[in-house]
């Protein structure tokens, strides 16, 4: 049977990253990377999250130019935020703060998914669960 064109192209990069597996230098990079933390206090990044929060409510409420592109980078951005809020301190020691981080992290790409989609009433109801889970987060930790 022939390989397909997409299917040499795979084995040949999965060839490639072999060899570079097995380079001594790419190896001790690697195994000296430190794991990672967040360089902003959990205030500051909530300050943001807020923000990029804010933007994507008001690209619900209101048309503007490139809403849809907007949205999506928002959601991400967010989303992002998130994930480094799940690396804090109170991440590491709570699941239940943990589990909020992952659920904004989540929604945040649903709502750049959706908006690849141009699904508005969808985003809408994503954005009142991220509402839900901000709320959630601040009775108990804030
Ligand atoms: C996993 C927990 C958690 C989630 C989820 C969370 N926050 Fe927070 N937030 C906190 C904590 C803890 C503080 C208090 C931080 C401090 O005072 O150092 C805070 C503080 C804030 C503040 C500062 C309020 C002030 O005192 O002026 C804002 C604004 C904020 N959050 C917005 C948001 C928004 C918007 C969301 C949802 C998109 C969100 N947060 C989701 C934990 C969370």
């Amino acid at each position: 049977m022939m390989l397909g064109k997409s299917a040499m192209a795979f084995a040949v990069l999965a060839v490639g990253a072999i060899g570079i597996g097995m380079a001594g230098d790419e190896k001790s990079a690697v195994e000296s990377t430190p794991s990672f933390e967040p360089v902003m206090p959990l205030y500051a990044l909530m300050i943001e999250q807020d923000r990029h929060f804010e933007q994507i409510r008001n690209l619900i409420r209101k048309d503007r130019e490139d809403r849809f592109g907007r949205l999506k980078q928002a959601g991400m951005a967010m989303a992002e935020l998130a994930n480094v809020n799940g690396y804090h301190d109170e991440a590491i020691k709570h699941a239940d703060f943990r589990q909020w981080t992952l659920d904004i992290k989540s929604d945040g790409m649903k709502i750049a998914e959706l908006a690849r989609e141009e699904k508005l009433d969808e985003i809408k109801q994503v954005a009142k669960r991220i509402n839900n889970t901000c709320s959630a987060c601040h009775d108990k930790y804030q």
